[in-house]
Order: C-alpha cells, then sequence, then structure tokens
C-alpha cells in the first residue's frame, strides 16, 4: 500500500484516502445499523457504570479528544476531562471512581500516551485506546482496544487516522448515550445515517480543492495565521492551526474566539490572515462578532461554514463552505479545507 498512486505527496494521498478511512472505520463497527463493539471488549453494562471519562493524548490525537469532550458531555452527559499524554503523566492526576482514561495514538507508540497508559493502570483505573497500529504497544497494554481503520499512514502530518479517530469516538459516544439511555434508538439510527453520509460529503469537498490551493497560494508569504472559533469549532481550530503550522513553518495559533481580546488581539495588524470556523449556527454570530473585531485592526478574513451562511461574504475576504451535517460531526468536513490550506501553502513555499 505504500504508493504514492500519482499523488504528489504522501500527506496529499491520504488527505483524499479519508473517505475511505471513515468507511472502513463505521464499517468496523456498524452491523447492519446497529453499533457492535462486541470486539472491543466494552459492555452496556461497563459503560453504563461510569461516571468519568479522561481523554489523554497528544497533538491531533488530542485535538480529536478536544471534539469528544463536547460530543460525551453532551450527547452522552458524562463529564469529560482532556489532557496531553505529557501534562498528564506528570501532574499526579486524581482519577475517580467508576471513571475510564481514553488514550488516543495513531502510532500506538507515542512515549508520553504510553506512559499514560502505564500510570492511569497503576491507579487501576480502565483504559480504553483507540490506535491506528494493530499490535501496537498502547493497543497491547490496554483493557479495551478500538482500532481505526485508517490503513498505514506515511505522511508525518496526520490527516486520515485523525479523521478515522473522531469517527471512532462518534461511535463511541452513540454507544456510551444509548447506554446510559440518554438517548433513544430512534435518534442513535439518524445520527448513524448522518454518519454515513460524510464519505460521500468528504469527496464532494475534496472536489473543489483548486479553489483552497488558489487561496494557499496567495497566502503563501503570511507570516501569523490565526484560527478562531467557539466550541466545536475551536476543536477544528487547534487541528487547523496544527496542520498549518507543522508544514508551512508559518506561525499559526488557535484561539478560542471570545478569548483573543484579552491581550493576543495586540498581534492583529493590517493583512494578518484570520480563519474564522463559523459551522455551529447557535455561535455564529458570536464568532463573527470576534472577526469583525479583528476586521477593524486590519485583518484579511476567510470564514469557513455550511452552504446556506452566504451573509459570511458580508464581512469576510474570503469564504470556504462545505456541506451540512449534524453539528457534532463537523469537525469531519470542516477539517478537510483546512488541511488542503496547510498543504497547498506548504508546497507553494516550494518546501518539501
Ligand atoms: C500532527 C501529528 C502529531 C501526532 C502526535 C501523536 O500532524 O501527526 O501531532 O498526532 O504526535 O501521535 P500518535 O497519534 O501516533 O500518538
Amino acid at each position: 500500500m505504500v504508493y504514492k498512486d500519482g499523488y504528489e505527496h504522501f500527506m496529499l494521498k491520504e488527505i483524499h484516502e479519508q473517505p475511505k478511512a471513515v468507511r472502513d472505520t463505521l464499517c468496523a463497527y456498524v452491523k447492519d445499523g446497529v453499533i457492535d463493539l462486541s470486539h472491543t471488549s466494552l459492555t452496556d453494562e461497563f459503560l453504563r457504570s461510569l461516571d468519568r471519562i479522561y481523554i489523554v493524548a497528544c497533538g491531533s490525537a488530542y485535538h480529536t479528544g478536544a471534539v469528544a469532550k463536547y460530543t460525551l458531555e453532551q450527547l452522552a452527559g458524562i463529564p469529560v476531562e482532556i489532557d496531553y499524554a505529557s501534562e498528564f503523566r506528570y501532574r499526579n492526576p486524581i482519577l475517580v471512581k467508576n471513571s475510564m482514561v481514553i488514550i488516543i495514538s495513531q502510532s500506538g507508540e507515542t512515549a508520553d500516551s504510553l506512559a499514560a497508559l502505564r500510570l492511569t493502570k497503576e491507579h487501576g483505573v480502565p483504559v480504553l485506546s483507540i490506535v491506528n497500529v494493530l499490535g501496537s504497544s498502547i493497543a497491547r497494554e490496554s483493557d479495551y482496544t478500538m482500532y481505526t481503520y485508517a490503513g498505514p499512514e506515511i505522511s508525518v502530518a496526520t490527516t486520515k487516522a485523525y479523521s478515522a479517530q473522531l469517527i471512532a469516538l462518534y461511535l463511541f459516544t452513540i454507544q456510551m448515550a444509548l447506554s446510559k439511555q440518554c438517548m433513544s434508538t430512534c435518534e442513535a439510527d439518524a445520527l448513524l445515517m448522518e454518519l454515513d453520509t460524510l464519505p460521500t460529503k468528504i469527496e464532494k469537498i475534496l472536489e473543489d480543492k483548486e479553489r483552497i490551493q488558489w487561496f494557499a497560494s496567495k497566502y503563501a508569504n503570511a507570516k501569523d495565521i490565526f484560527f478562531i472559533g467557539r466550541g466545536i469549532d475551536y476543536a477544528i481550530c487547534l487541528e487547523g492551526s496544527l496542520k498549518m503550522k507543522e508544514i508551512s513553518y508559518i506561525h499559526s495559533e488557535a484561539y478560542a474566539a471570545g478569548e483573543l481580546k484579552h491581550g493576543t488581539i495586540s498581534l492583529v495588524e493590517d493583512g494578518t490572515l484570520v480563519i474564522g470556523v463559523l459551522t455551529q449556527q447557535e455561535l455564529y454570530e458570536k464568532t463573527m462578532s470576534n472577526m469583525i473585531e479583528v476586521k477593524s485592526r486590519g485583518a484579511y478574513l476567510m470564514g469557513l461554514t455550511t452552504y446556506g451562511n452566504y451573509n459570511v461574504e458580508d464581512n469576510t475576504d474570503f469564504s470556504v463552505y462545505v456541506p451540512k451535517t449534524n453539528p457534532f460531526f463537523m469537525t469531519s468536513l470542516a477539517i478537510i479545507p483546512l488541511q488542503l490550506m496547510g498543504y497547498y501553502v506548504s508546497v507553494a513555499k516550494g518546501l518539501d
């Protein structure tokens, strides 16, 4: 499988493999329209007994955890704490009774994540790992493992494993909500049907990549890029910003939109690119008002939102639309243009 298949770089190839990674991960755990976690050994009785979840990971895997905090708390009503593995392992965490730690890792070998797993086990708390590499250390040492089916990821900057982790976390959330009777089977069916539409919607976004390429080449000389959003949109910003800085070497920060004004806004000057992520309808106006604040300081604004929100063009200089889906699943779609942005900016800069 280790070929570039005509793509210029593995990263671009893997960006295009995301519909398949999403489909394969869904197929692994949804049988005849019903979630089946029997391979992971997780039971409904065990899930019902949990009062708190800790999610521990590094980098992009942590960013999928940041999304899952919203889905698990809102849909399954369970409190969630998230930690960078490198912090968790040194902070003497207090792990309450009836809790579980979820370790998320593509490779299953990241040293801090593995150390966090071992520390959790010393506390006698069960661990569920969400891992892409079969038989990796994290998978082997966990009590429960939910594999993602992204296939081998060659690019150092993760894309398809990130997308597959999101799917595993959505499915885990739905099963948790069902076990805790926070969700009816009808509601779960509707969510599963929506998940089924994601691969086709991702394909549709990928078809429009030339527009992102054009914009990325225009902004290849940017000095700083800010990504702002609220709620799940903020979690999307974290990953968009990491993709950008990791491969384009442009300084970039993700900010919770409402927090920007508490100091950091002083860095926004004439021409600074600010990318606003506006996929969560109930937070749209709030984030937009933060975007207008930075515009008054001379920022160049890009808005990323869903089809239908065309009024975004009233205030932004460039807008990107993605198809609509359930707000809890928006990350799976909104991240695609941001991955493409990072990739095309680095290509435009002539980076390897
Ligand atoms: C970013 C990236 C890293 C990894 C992180 C964790 O593009 O790939 O941030 O997400 O190093 O790695 P895993 O998931 O293998 O534990």
